[in-house]
């Protein structure tokens, strides 16, 4: 008997990867979508969880006196829907050792490069200015550092000699788009296993990143 996946959505900002797992549940029913958590009240990915009728919430850490004080509130508020997976989709907040120790492998997080290539923010103007032949996306399991935990999937594409720090960024947002619910998708399916030390797909362990993208 399939058994549902459910996870709880952390956001900053438009929530375009946000949209493409709302949406993905018409192809992925085992999806459950408990909750979408933003640190930024004026995150329109916000409005996109209002207008699917997915409980939102907002917890601007302006109204903590301390970093560990926001965490311990976004831990409560998260542990009241007891989801399986913890997604972040363009959360802009590093999260202490202490948070990602609460979520043991639980936490995953899409990062728009090919890690580990150019963690952190300007990834695009980073690969052009390095004439990069090839750009793209990651989805990693989240650890205390940044963008550094374990690679779960990438999705690639070549860089083009016209591309501009716009067109990479949308050329990139699309195949986050569609890396994201693949990735959620396995999970749910059971073909993507992590536990405490190993990844596994389809039984086996995990070598690379699975590559949509490169078949
Ligand atoms: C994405 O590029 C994501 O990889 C990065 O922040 C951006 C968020 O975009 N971490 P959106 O909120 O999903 O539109």
């Amino acid at each position: 008997m399939p058994k549902t996946l459910s996870i709880v959505v952390l956001i900053s900002g438009s929530g375009r990867n946000l949209q493409a797992i709302i949406d993905s549940r018409a192809n992925n029913p085992l999806l459950d979508i408990k909750a979408v958590i933003s640190n930024n009240p004026t995150a329109y990915g916000l409005k996109r969880a209002e207008l699917a009728g997915i409980p939102h919430f907002s917890l601007p850490q302006q109204n903590y006196a301390s970093r560990a004080e926001f965490e311990t509130a976004l831990m409560q508020l998260i542990d009241q829907f007891k989801a399986d997976w913890l997604v972040l989709a363009g959360f802009m907040r590093l999260l202490s050792a202490n948070f990602v120790a609460h979520y043991p492998q639980r936490i995953l997080n899409i990062h728009p490069s090919l890690l580990p290539q150019y963690p952190g923010l300007n990834t695009h103007a980073r690969a052009l200015a390095d004439k990069a032949f090839e750009h793209g996306a990651s989805i990693h399991l989240v650890d205390a550092g940044l963008d550094s935990g374990p690679l779960l999937a990438q999705a690639t594409l070549k860089v083009a000699e016209d591309d501009t720090e716009q067109s990479l960024q949308e050329r990139v947002m699309a195949l986050e788009t569609e890396l994201y619910p693949q990735v959620l998708q396995w999970l749910c399916e059971g073909r993507l296993q992590v536990e405490a030390k190993t990844i596994l797909f389809d039984g086996k362990a995990l070598g690379r990143a699975l590559n949509p993208t490169q078949p």
